[in-house]
């Protein structure tokens, strides 16, 4: 009797928090949520999670094994006065190297995660394509090596210099070219703000095909140079598929006009996909032209509380079973990631009492009254199964917001304590949230987890877009700590390789991962990749030190 009674409790408290069927849910084109990287301290550069860049250590002495380069040229005077002559506008220009203009410069050197921070002493706004050429073409002929730069929100340290590289700062080009409203198909400057987009899609009854926590700060061409993943990409697909052109500049400072607002073109290598998570490590990408779909009209969020990852596995499927064409998004977070989260914003948890495992589900489509009917019966059969202990589901706009920021604002909690290490892996569903229970377990025998200070980890968390089988594990510490990354690498690598899964779902390589890439990619593989490296840059200025 008593396993009857559980679900019957459960689902009754679900009901209280459903809409009925006959009163339709908002579209979301009036759901606007706050990223939680928004906050910005220099123009076009994210704050990060907590303090100054200043706080950072170099990475030159976090890794001292990496060397400068010594065939790169260093910045002198002449350089920038040059740069300055070009880019006239004094704002496109902080030189740091005829001055001091270290306050103003650090934004730009130090990542969003605080773990990685460079020397560059120039920074460059260009405010068009052309310039960006000009740009690129001197730099190459002077061997100056150079970062392209857009939120600065990667979480690889890809997107900041090692050394006195030139950071090329995107966000002076941002506007939006042109949309076809019929096609769907809009054509957007690489600088333009995510979120600034997707408003403008909205107002038309479109949405931008990608969707994640840093989009009041990632730009379009840091999306598409790290091919960002996200949390809808089970519904709209990776941006290999929805990019259908884009414009680059190479190093010598040709510009690749392949702004295609073709859906098929059968002709030849499709070469934009070389620039699709590439990194800034062949060209900068100046525009992008893709494919925005029709915003959905109605939009249920539900949030479950389960008590094994097991019973995660079922509830996934049942949900493709039962919600299959409306089904946007399938997140899962543990239980772990949630107390973080908590103690940070100290709100109050959406379910009552505490379960191993959440997962938030949203549903995306047409018709509210045929959407929340097909929720509602999906909620009943995993409840009544005892697949899902609780559960509840939004029934406002405010309520989707706050649902969603107990999985977006993950990133942001974890760093409140100091630091912390980050993996995006691709791992077999079945296994995927062992990784988790193993590293956890071997970060406790080795002492390092604990409330108090000289302990460095304050816990060891998974969640991630299930969806995809992308686990996000995460290890939140009090400060970066060699001993810990000593446990975590290349344990984590290891574990991953022997699985053929990727060590890098959705971040990218950047400093952080390019040791590794064999874990996850054969030597041929390499050897070729390396080939297209040196054939778009021979020199070897684009973002080096990093990627391959
Ligand atoms: P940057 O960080 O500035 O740069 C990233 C890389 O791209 C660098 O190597 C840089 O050199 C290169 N680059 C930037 N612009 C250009 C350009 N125009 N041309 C060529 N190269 C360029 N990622 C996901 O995949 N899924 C998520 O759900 C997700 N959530 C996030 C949530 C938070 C809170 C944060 C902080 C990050 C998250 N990310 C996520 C990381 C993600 O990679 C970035 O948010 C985003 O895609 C990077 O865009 P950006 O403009 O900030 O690029
Ligand atoms: C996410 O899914 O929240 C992002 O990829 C960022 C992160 O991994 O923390
Ligand atoms: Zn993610």
């Amino acid at each position: 009797m008593a396993s009857r009674s559980r679900p019957a409790l459960a689902l009754c408290r679900a009901r209280i928090y459903t809409a009925p069927s006959a009163r339709p849910l908002r579209p979301l084109s009036q759901i606007r949520w706050q990223s939680t990287a928004s906050s910005e301290d220099t123009e076009g550069v994210a704050k990060g999670t907590t303090g100054t860049s200043k706080t950072i250590k170099f990475t030159s002495e976090t890794y001292p094994e990496i060397k400068r380069d010594s065939k790169f040229a260093e910045i002198t005077e002449d350089h920038v006065k040059f740069f300055k002559e070009l880019l006239g506008k004094e704002a496109a220009v902080i030189d740091g190297v005829t001055k001091d203009a270290t306050d103003d410069i650090e934004p730009f050197n130090g990542d969003w995660m605080r773990k990685y921070r460079g020397h560059t002493k120039l920074v460059l706004k260009p405010g068009s394509t052309e310039e960006v050429s000009n740009i690129l073409k001197y730099c190459n002929d002077n061997m100056l090596a150079v970062v392209p730069q857009g939120g600065n929100t990667g979480l690889v340290g890809g997107s900041v210099p090692v050394f006195d590289e030139i950071v090329i700062n995107m966000s002076r080009i941002n506007q939006i070219r042109s949309f076809d409203e019929v096609s769907g198909t809009l054509v957007v400057d690489a600088g333009a703000i995510l979120e600034v987009v997707d408003g403008y899609l909205a107002e038309r009854g479109n949405i931008f095909p990608l969707d994640l926590g840093a989009k009041g700060s990632c730009q379009i061409g840091g999306n598409v140079a790290t091919n960002a993943g996200g949390l809808r990409l089970l519904r709209y697909g990776s941006l290999h598929g929805s990019v259908l052109g884009i414009e680059a500049v190479l190093p010598d400072g040709t510009i690749v006009d392949d702004l295609s607002k073709l859906r098929k073109n059968n002709t030849g290598y499709d070469l934009k996909q070389l620039f699709i998570g590439a990194e800034g490590t062949i060209g900068i990408i100046t525009g992008v032209s893709i494919l925005c779909p029709q915003r959905s009209k109605a939009i249920n969020v539900a949030f479950l509380g389960l008590e094994s990852y097991e019973k995660v596995q079922e509830a996934f499927k049942a949900a493709k079973g039962q919600l299959s064409e409306i089904l946007s998004a399938f997140e899962l977070m543990d239980n772990q990631s949630q107390n973080l989260v908590q103690q940070v914003t100290k709100n109050k948890r959406p379910l009552e009492s505490a379960h191993p495992f959440y997962c938030l589900i949203e549903t995306s489509g047409s018709n509210s009254e045929h959407d929340n009917e097909k929720l509602q019966s999906f909620l009943e059969d995993v409840m009544e199964k005892e697949i899902v202990s609780d559960g509840v589901v939004a029934e406002n706009e405010t309520q989707v917001r706050n649902l969603w920021g107990w999985r977006e604002g993950i990133p942001e909690s974890l760093g409140h304590w100091g630091g912390v290490y980050k993996y995006d892996l691709s791992i077999p569903i079945s296994e995927l949230y062992s990784l988790v229970e193993e590293t956890r377990e071997k970060i406790t025998k080795a002492g390092l987890i604990g409330d108090t200070d000289e302990h460095p980890v304050v816990d060891v968390v998974g969640y991630g877009h299930m969806g995809d089988s992308n686990l996000h594990l995460n290890v939140a510490t009090r400060r970066y700590d060699k001993n810990v990354e000593k446990e975590l690498e290349p344990f984590v690598y290891e574990w991953i390789s022997k699985r053929s899964g990727s060590i890098s779902a959705e971040h990218g390589l950047g400093l952080a991962k390019k040791a590794y890439i064999g874990h996850s990619r054969s030597d041929t593989m390499i050897a070729l990749m390396k080939q297209i490296k040196k054939l778009y840059d021979p020199n070897g200025i684009m973002n080096p030190y990093k990627y391959i």
